[in-house]
């Protein structure tokens, strides 16, 4: 087991990504905080991984409100004593044009996919530094932050921004020994803020498929376990090979 005993936030586990993160870690040994706006999605994730002999406990918030944040983060530490790993998940897209967004719009979106990330990565940041052991944390990006989009403005913008949080995380958490990476995925499983999954969808990458959400947690088990104990600051692209595709 790649995670026996710590402790794991997972924000967004309510379903899709985060919830395969969420039943992952627990089957490697983790006690998995899941965090989610949503209780019932999150109460489901809870209940199946107690039912498969895991350890979770639901954390109802939002983590755009860093009054929420504080709280989650008091409150999980309260329950497990420490945490160990954070998995930023959580993150919503405007599919809007530039000309069609409102500035409320591009506020929310830019909260809960980016400053989400910086809320959680500071208290539980903060967290980790006072244990004095180090930790983990993993930010998901999109293959939207690192290419414009025709269909999505404030995701995208919000997107590029994890890529660079990331490195200016990693960089001012290392010292604590806290390494802090990201993946880029492209198409896994369902679309953000949608429940239905067509994995017959026709998807132009390398793979000629979407990717399961499990393919996506492995990567996420990679960055938050030892075996990537030289990775520092990485956007690791779990994408189907679509962003190193010549697409012309
Ligand atoms: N699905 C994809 O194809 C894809 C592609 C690229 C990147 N990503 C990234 O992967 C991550 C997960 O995507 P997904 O498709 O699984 O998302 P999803 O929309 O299926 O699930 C997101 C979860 O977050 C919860 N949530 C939303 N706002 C919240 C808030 N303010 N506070 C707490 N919880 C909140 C929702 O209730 C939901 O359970 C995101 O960061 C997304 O940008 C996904």
């Amino acid at each position: 087991m790649k995670l026996k005993n710590q402790v794991a936030v997972v924000t967004g586990a309510g379903r899709n990504i985060g919830e395969e993160i969420a039943k992952l870690f627990a089957a490697e040994g983790a006690k998995v905080a899941v965090v989610d706006i949503d209780r019932p999605r999150g109460a489901r994730v809870v209940a199946g991984i107690r039912a498969g002999g895991g350890e979770a406990e639901l954390f109802p918030a939002d983590v755009s409100n860093g009054g929420d944040v504080a709280a989650v983060v008091a409150a999980v530490v309260e329950r497990f004593g420490r945490i160990d790993v954070l998995v930023n998940n959580v993150a919503i897209s405007d599919n809007k044009h530039i000309f069609d967004i409102s500035e409320e719009e591009w506020d929310r979106v830019m909260a809960v996919t980016l400053k989400s990330q910086f809320l959680m990565g500071k208290h539980v940041g903060l967290q980790m530094a006072k244990q004095g052991t180090g930790g983990r944390i993993i930010n998901i990006g999109s293959t939207s932050g690192f290419m414009g989009r025709s269909r999505a403005l404030a995701y995208s913008a919000a997107k590029g921004g994890v890529a660079n949080l990331t490195r200016s995380m990693a960089a001012q958490l290392a010292p604590h020994k806290i390494r802090v990476n990201a993946i880029v995925p492209n198409k896994i499983g369902s679309p953000v803020g949608k429940d239905e999954f067509d994995p017959t969808r026709p998807v132009p990458n390398m793979a000629k498929r979407p990717g399961q959400p499990q393919e996506a947690a492995k990567a996420v088990l990679f960055l938050a376990s030892e075996d990537s104990s030289f990775v520092y600051g990485a956007n690791l692209f779990v994408d189907g090979g679509v962003s190193a595709m010549d697409l012309s």
